[in-house]
Order: structure tokens, then sequence, then C-alpha cells
């Protein structure tokens, strides 16, 4: 190891958000609980908490839990959907994402991340309270949209992500908003998951990574083991991206509830009504109750990288072992 390959490691994200490698864990719904954000922050990394799942004092539950078990910072992610009653001009908030908002404002925590949509309406009191935010997008116009609205941080994530995503794959997608959004830092994300990918990301332009699918494959997701073993044992062939979880394009693996709603894609309902109607029982018997074949589990490309189920500091170790050895056998 060389003083040259753990500097190239300690990018500009570190400094920004206060932590050792550029590391963030995505805030997943129902998997990224206390247990996850907390190891993951404690090995180094950025853990996140996803509100998408949980009602606001129930956010503000775990939001406790994480200071409890961890000084370091840590950030929650909440998807900034929005609706247009009846009768009404302008789209706003739903009560439950205003909600989880204004706990993470009220809690202060360190960083605050829109999964969907964008944080501008609340990006300069996250600032005044002295956090960071952080916004995903999966094409180089949102992407604009968000550095213009004042964010810290861009993540640029790609076709190849679980959950929801978008259709540009990430090894066009990350230069093309490094490029554009230019100086504003972004981070990566869309089928990581080692330390290859790391050095990747980096000479893509981006200053540290995002990653979701990995991370459910550790002890401490809050995730049934059938999920956890099902992304072992699947290759980079079984996902699918479909409408059927949530209205909105989400990449799960493929099964009896992805083929089913294949012959029923008429009746699919726009975000977020299918989401509520269908997407969140389904979600629910597939993530927490491990019937992996016919609920909704989302997962990314990535698990065709994934072989075992290891605990988050021995990933996170891993992935920065590996990352330094690629750097150092790079010709300089
Ligand atoms: C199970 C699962 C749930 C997810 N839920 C959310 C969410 O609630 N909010 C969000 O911003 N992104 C969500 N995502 C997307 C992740 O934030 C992230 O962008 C993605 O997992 C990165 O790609 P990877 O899975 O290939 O690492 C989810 C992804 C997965 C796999």
């Amino acid at each position: 190891m060389t003083t040259g390959t753990r500097s190239a490691l300690y990018t500009p994200l570190c400094d920004l958000l206060g932590i050792r490698y550029p590391i963030c864990q995505a805030g997943m719904g129902f998997v990224a609980r206390s247990g996850l954000a907390a190891a993951v922050s404690e090995a180094g990394g950025l853990g996140v908490l996803a509100a998408a799942h949980n009602t606001p004092e129930g956010l503000r539950e775990e939001i406790r839990r994480v200071r409890e078990a961890t000084d370091k910072p840590f950030g929650v992610d909440v998807l900034f959907a929005t609706m247009r009653a009846a009768g009404e001009e302008v789209d706003r908030f739903t009560d439950a994402v205003r909600g989880s908002i204004d706990v993470t404002l009220e809690e202060r925590v360190p960083v605050l991340v829109a999964g969907l949509g964008n944080p501008g309406p609340v990006t300069a009191e996250a600032h005044r309270l002295g956090m960071k935010v952080m916004a995903l997008c999966g094409n180089v116009k949102q992407a604009r949209d968000h550095a213009a609205s004042g964010v810290d941080v861009v993540i640029a994530q790609g076709h190849e992500a679980g959950g929801h995503t978008g259709r540009i794959a990430g090894l066009v997608l990350i230069p093309a908003i490094v490029d554009a959004v230019r100086p504003v830092p972004v981070v990566a994300a869309g089928g990581i998951a080692d330390g290859r990918g790391l050095v990747a990301a980096l000479a893509l332009g981006a200053v540290g990574v995002w990653l979701g699918t990995r991370f459910i494959a550790t002890a401490e997701a809050y995730a049934h083991d059938n999920y956890k073993q099902k992304i072992v044992a699947i290759d980079e062939e079984g996902t699918v991206v479909t409408r059927a979880s949530s209205g909105k394009p989400c990449r799960l693996i493929r099964n009896n509830f992805t083929r089913e709603w294949e012959k029923r894609e008429g009746e699919i309902q726009p975000f977020p009504v299918q989401l509520s109607r269908v997407g969140f029982p389904a979600s629910i018997q597939a993530r927490e109750r491990g019937d992996i074949e016919n609920g909704s589990a989302a997962c990314g490309q990535s698990a065709g990288l994934i072989h075992g189920v290891r605990p988050v500091r021995q990933v996170i170790e891993a992935m920065v072992d590996e990352a330094r050895a690629v750097l150092a056998r790079l010709p300089q």
C-alpha cells in the first residue's frame, strides 16, 4: 500500500461528510434501518436510513437508535414524492413525505437525501441547520435541476441499479453528469459492489459511491434471509425493470410477481397509487416475510457480483483493500 493509493480513496466527499471512506449505503425502503445504517457509519462509510416504509414518528425513533449506536455522521433518505389534489394547481408533498422531511430537519440529521424528486424547497433550510443535502438522479436534466437548487452532492444512478431506476447505464451517465454539474461533486450509484467498481467510479470523475444491493446481503440489513440468499444465488440476468411495484420503473428480482404483472401491464396505476395498493404489501411479503417468489424484491444487476452474506465491516474493508490493490496495479 502506498500513500498515493491511500489518498486516492480519501476524496473530497470524505471531507464534506466527515467520513473515512467515500462509500455510502443507499437508503433502501424496508431494508435500511438503524442496524444497517449505524454499522456502515461505524465502519467508516455513510449509513443512511430509509424513510419510505416508515411513519414520521417511527423515523424519529430510528434516528435516535442510530445516535445511540454511533457518533459518526449518517443520513436519512426521503422519497420527495409530490401529488396534485383535485382542484389544486400545484403539486404538494404528501403528508407522509412532509412529515419525514420535518423530522429529519428537527433532528438535524447530518445528511438529507432526496431519493426521488427535487429537494429544492427544503435545501436552504437544511443548510441553515448545518446539514448537507444529496439528491439522486438518472439523467443529466435532473442532475442540472438538483445542482441549480443548491444540493451539496448529486448522486448519479445508472440503469444497473436496484429499485427505482432510469434508462441510462452508469458508464455513460456518470461522466455526463460530472461534466454537466461541475463543480458540484457527484457520487456514482448502480451496479457497484466491490473495489473495482469503486475505482471505476473515481475514474469516471465521481468522488464516491452509493451502494444498495451489496448492503442487502449483509448480516445487519433488515431483510429476510431468503431475500439475502436469493441475491447471492441469482446472476446478473436475474432482475427486471417493471412498473408493477410502484407505478415507476423499478428493478426487482425476476419472479412470479414480475411475470404476473407483465400480463397485467394495463392495470398498473400511476405512482404512488400502485405503491400503496400493490408495492407496499408485496414488498413486505418478500423483504420481511421471505416469500421471494411472489413478493416485490428490489435488487440491482450487481447481484451477479455478490457471492456471500457478510458483516458490513467486512464488505467495506474488502472493498477498500481491493480498490487499493487495483490502484496499485494500474500503471502510473
Ligand atoms: C431494496 C431496495 C430499496 C430501495 N429503496 C430506495 C428508497 O427508498 N429510496 C431511494 O432513494 N432509493 C432506493 N433504492 C435505490 C438505492 O438508493 C440505490 O440507488 C441503488 O440501490 C443503487 O444501485 P445498486 O443496488 O446496484 O447498488 C432502493 C434500492 C433497493 C435495492
